[in-house]
């Protein structure tokens, strides 16, 4: 069955003109039509204005009127921890009392209190949260969210952790990218042995991984306290050499070196990046690695936020996520996050929406095939029920999202 989307007040295209990001000053640009339509089936099939639409209208083709509507791609979260166990609301709580993010975590809470948790879990109990988490997601315009392991940190719950990852992949209609992040913490058992934990998730998570099978890239968290620039290295070149490709934490909580080690190892994308500095940014962009901004987690961590402006103005390729995990940003509606890169990153409304579209969809390199709304590409479309897409930054905090549509199929 083909899909007709008909009087369209403001469809979003992100079109880039067969180019996989928009970048400087392009990044202004929405490829915004209006009063347009658009024909799917599991693919994009054509986009005009609605004046033509009625040639495409036939007994096969079902038609929806989006008066009054907006129509964008839907957005691709590429860095979620959504499959967990446990809750964090007490830490949480802590943290407002005053305790750190990293006061916590020395303490053995934080990451260790998840993983905790994790190892308690069974698979089924992961999978809920995670189907939970990411129909939420769906339901808010995420029609792609990237899902890492990195709460179990021995080799068995790492492997149940992507198996719940693997059974959403497979089974629930949003679509689905596994990364493997073992180095996210070291677990209690290694604490005096750090080193040992490195070999561990070189030599045996990593060929357990591959033979898995979920798992499309390899992350590192380096940071103060957690991993080192060499540990990272390390790890993400074991990884590549078992076909994972690139990510890591960077330059959350310190400048450790994390950017400039991204960089040299051809990293996809480096995320976080709230303490990273032109040096750090000027890096990233001459690699080519996307810099992937997480403004909820400055926002629950009351962090400094990363300089989106300097990213943008120099030029780099700069895309959004939620970060949604049970510790340092528990959200996982976009539409919120976009919100916040707007009023405290000094985004604009443009900027967010091809940082949440197109540049998710580069920074799991599928933007072959998602992030833009133009022919040939997949039909992951979402219809919000505002007239202009300024709307839903504009009026925020709720939920505009009307209809979904995965691979050219209704979902929500
Ligand atoms: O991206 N920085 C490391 N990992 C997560 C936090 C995970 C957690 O606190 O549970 C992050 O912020
Ligand atoms: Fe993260």
């Amino acid at each position: 069955m083909k899909t007709l989307l008909m009087n369209i007040d403001s469809l979003v295209t992100v079109s880039a003109d067969g180019s996989l990001s928009k970048t400087g000053p392009s990044m202004r640009d929405v490829g915004e039509l209006t009063n347009a339509a658009m024909l799917f089936d599991e693919r994009i099939l054509w986009i005009g204005p609605s004046s033509e639409a009625k040639l495409h209208v036939s007994a096969e083709v079902e038609v929806v009127d989006c008066s009054g509507k907006t129509v964008m791609p839907g957005f691709v979260d590429s860095h979620t921890h959504m499959v967990f166990a446990g809750s964090r609301s007490g830490e949480f709580a802590r943290r407002l009392a005053g305790a750190s993010y990293a006061e916590i975590a020395a303490e053995g809470g934080g990451i260790l209190t998840t993983m905790r948790a994790v190892r308690e879990a069974d698979v089924e109990s992961l999978v809920d949260v995670g189907d939970a988490l990411l129909t939420s997601a769906l339901q808010h315009g995420t029609t792609t969210a990237e899902i890492k392991s990195g709460y179990g940190l021995d080799v068995e719950s790492e492997l149940r952790l992507l198996d719940a990852i693997g059974q959403l992949q497979f089974g629930h209609e949003a679509r689905v990218v596994g990364t493997f992040l073992g180095a996210h913490a070291v677990p209690p058992e290694y604490k005096h042995d750090p080193e040992a934990y490195v070999n561990l998730v070189i030599n045996e998570m990593l060929p357990r991984v591959r033979e898995q099978g979920t798992a499309s890239f390899c992350d590192v968290f380096v940071d103060a306290g957690f991993f080192t620039e060499a540990q990272g290295e390390r790890i993400l070149n074991a990884a590549r050499e078992h076909g994972l490709r690139l990510k890591i934490h960077a330059d959350e909580i310190a400048l450790v070196g994390a950017s400039t080690m991204a960089a040299r190892v051809g990293c996809i994308s480096a995320d976080h990046l709230e303490h990273s500095t032109i040096e750090e940014i000027k890096a990233l962009r001459d690699a080519g690695v996307v810099c992937t901004l997480l403004p909820g987690t400055a926002y629950t961590l009351r962090l400094p936020y990363p300089d989106a402006r300097t990213m943008i103005d120099e030029g780099a390729v700069v895309a959004l996520a939620t970060d949604c995990n049970p510790g340092s940003c528990f959200t996982e509606n976009m539409q919120t996050i976009l919100s916040l890169s707007c009023i405290n990153m000094g985004m604009s409304i443009e900027e967010a929406i091809v940082a949440s579209t197109l540049h998710g969809a580069a920074a799991l390199g599928l933007a072959n095939d998602l992030g833009s709304l133009e022919v040939g590409k997949f039909a992951d479309v979402v219809v919000y029920d505002v007239p202009s897409y300024k709307e839903i930054v504009y009026h925020f905090s709720v939920n505009h999202v009307w209809g979904v549509w995965v691979g050219g199929v209704e979902v929500s």
